[in-house]
Parts: structure tokens; sequence; C-alpha cells
């Protein structure tokens, strides 16, 4: 499979497994074509494999071609403007649109900096003509410094191309919790927009443009979720590898690393490593026999609050 969009994971051949969760998705995307897939969130503890997941599934989609554009975009744990972080946002999407639309993967990660007059040049270079009257309003409003405006541009651009084109994109959002901690409304960084995610209250219920979000702080993008977006996200956790899995992992990783280990390590390793994961997340929970808050199926989320919210609907992807 050609890689389009570069995998943090590394070399491609390491991404192993999760076969019940990317048949999952593919079938989430692929519903996006009749319009009824609804947004949804996946959240668990760092390292579990959030990025690993999405990225594989970008390329997938951007592969696949077939009237479902893929975006990718992870907000980092960073003080930024808020007008900083519209532009870069509206930016990330242009580029990743013009990249699928011309199946080049040099816009995906171009050698110069990105330009709100770079994407204009480009977009008009390749014929996609329709994408440059919101570049040049982003243009008009960042000049004058009009920072929610140019968030409101930038949220709203994902959908709208997709209504202009009938298209569908898919808006993969890592580290969702982070919009509500690291963005500020002035250029000093003193007032934090701390309800920030509540602006997806309508953008995230277009279907023709549903977002996939994740968030490692489980219990921040729960509460972000509950309280700014109630009803509007499915969610679920993402769980361990199954054994068989974690084996081949283990393989490829040792082939890699050429640390070689016998069949009967492999298999110890892997059993240690749901064991070791397992009594981790419960001694970091202080979950006890009779914990209310905790979700029963997956015990990394928890509401103090409002006890456990995990929809069922997610059921197939833990
Ligand atoms: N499916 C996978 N196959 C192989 N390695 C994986 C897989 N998922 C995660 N990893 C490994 O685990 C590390 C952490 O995964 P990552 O996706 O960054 O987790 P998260 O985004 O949840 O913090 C990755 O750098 C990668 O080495
Ligand atoms: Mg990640």
């Amino acid at each position: 499979m050609k890689i389009w969009l570069k995998e943090r994971i590394g070399k491609p051949e390491l991404f192993t497994g999760r076969k019940k969760e990317l048949a999952y998705f593919l079938n989430w995307i692929d519903r996006t074509k009749q319009e009824i897939s609804q947004s949804s969130a996946i959240l668990s503890r760092r390292k579990t494999g959030k990025t690993a997941l999405l990225q594989r599934l970008y390329n997938i989609v951007f592969e696949r071609n077939d009237r479902v554009v893929p975006f990718y975009y992870e907000i980092r744990e960073a003080d930024k403007w808020i007008g900083d972080f519209a532009e870069d946002f509206f930016l990330t999407f242009i580029y990743q649109y013009v990249a699928f639309k011309t199946r080049n993967r040099d816009y995906l990660s171009p050698k110069k900096a990105r330009t709100l007059e770079e994407a204009h040049d480009i977009s008009g270079r390749e014929g996609l003509d329709y994408l440059m009257d919101p570049i040049r309003g982003m243009r008009l409003r960042a000049e004058k410094e009009k920072a929610d405006m140019m968030w409101d541009i930038a949220r709203e651009l994902p959908r709208g191309i997709a209504e202009h084109n009938d298209e569908r994109v898919v808006q993969m959002i890592d580290e969702f919790q982070f919009i509500n901690r690291f963005i500020f409304w002035d250029k000093e960084r003193t007032r934090r927009a701390e309800n920030l995610a509540g602006s997806y209250l309508h953008t995230c219920e277009y279907k023709n443009a549903p977002l996939l979000v994740t968030g490692s702080w489980v219990g921040w993008l729960m509460d972000d979720l509950n309280r700014l977006l109630p009803g509007r996200f499915l969610k679920g956790p993402l769980g361990n590898l199954p054994e068989d899995e974690s084996v081949e992992m283990i393989c490829k990783y040792s082939l890699i690393d050429k640390v070689l280990v016998s069949e009967e390590t492999v298999w110890l390793i892997a059993r240690l490593t749901l064991l070791h994961q397992r009594a981790v997340q419960i001694e970091m929970s202080g979950e006890g026999p009779d914990d209310p808050g905790r979700c029963p199926e997956d015990p990394g989320i928890r509401d103090p609050e409002l006890g456990c919210q995990h929809q069922h609907d997610l059921d197939g992807i833990s």
C-alpha cells in the first residue's frame, strides 16, 4: 500500500493489527457517502495507538480516492493565539485537499513554509478555483487580525468544500481536548479560549464532513464533549491489541531491532504486556469493586460526576 501522509510510526510495515478497528472505521467512513455517519470520539490513554490508527486510516482513504477526502490535524500541546491556530488549521486542510485532488504527495510535506499567498497560487495553478475565494477571505481577516472570524472560516471550510463539490470529508482531529487548553484569544496568550470545543456544536453535525476525534486525556475530553457538545459524538475506547496481534507486533519489532526472541518468549511478552497494561490501568484509576463512575468496558474511561458515559454504539471497536 502506498503511504501518502508520512506516518509517525516510522516504517509503514511496522503497523500491525487493529483489524477490528480499521474495519469499523472504514465502514463508518464508507457510510459518510450516504451521509449517515455521526461524529465520533476515541478515548484512550497516551501511547495506545490512536495516532497510528488515524494516520493509517488517512492513507487508506487517500489511496482509495473514492469521493471521501481525508483530513488529519493534530492539536499540539503548545500555547497558541487563535489567529495562528485558525490559519494553521485552514492551510493544513487546503494543502491536504489539493494533494488529494492532484494526487501529488509533495503538497503533504511542502518544502517551503505554507502561506495563504502560496495556497492561493497553487489553487489557481491546479484548477481548483473554488478554493481561491475562501483563501482570499481568510487573508482579509488575517490582515485585520479578526481572529474569531478566522476560526469560523477555518472550522467551516471542510464541510463547505464538501458541500460545494458534493464530496465527503472525514475530519480526523487528534488530541481534541487540547483545543480548550492551549488556544488563547489574545496574542499575549493570557486569555485561554477554554470553551472553544463548543464552537463545533453545529459544525460537527454535518454528515458530509463528520469528525473523528481522539483524546489521551480521557477525563478532559469526556467532560468537554458532555458539557459543550452534548449528544453530538459517539464515544468509545481503544482497547489493547488482541493477543495474536500483539505477538505479531513483538515479532516485527524484534526483527527491526535485531533482538532474537524465541516463540515462547514472544507469547510471554504478549501476555505480560496485556497483564501489565491492565495492572497499570487499575493502579492509576484506584478502581474498586463497586466504583460507580467506572465504565465496565474500559476502566480507563470515567467521569467523576456523570459516572460511566460509555456509549455502546462503538461496541464493535474495543
Ligand atoms: N498498530 C500498531 N502497530 C505497531 N506499532 C504500534 C501500533 N500502534 C501503536 N504502535 C506503537 O506505539 C507507539 C504509540 O502509538 P501512538 O499512535 O503514538 O499512540 P497515541 O496516539 O495513542 O499516544 C507508536 O509510536 C508505535 O511505535
Ligand atoms: Mg497520538
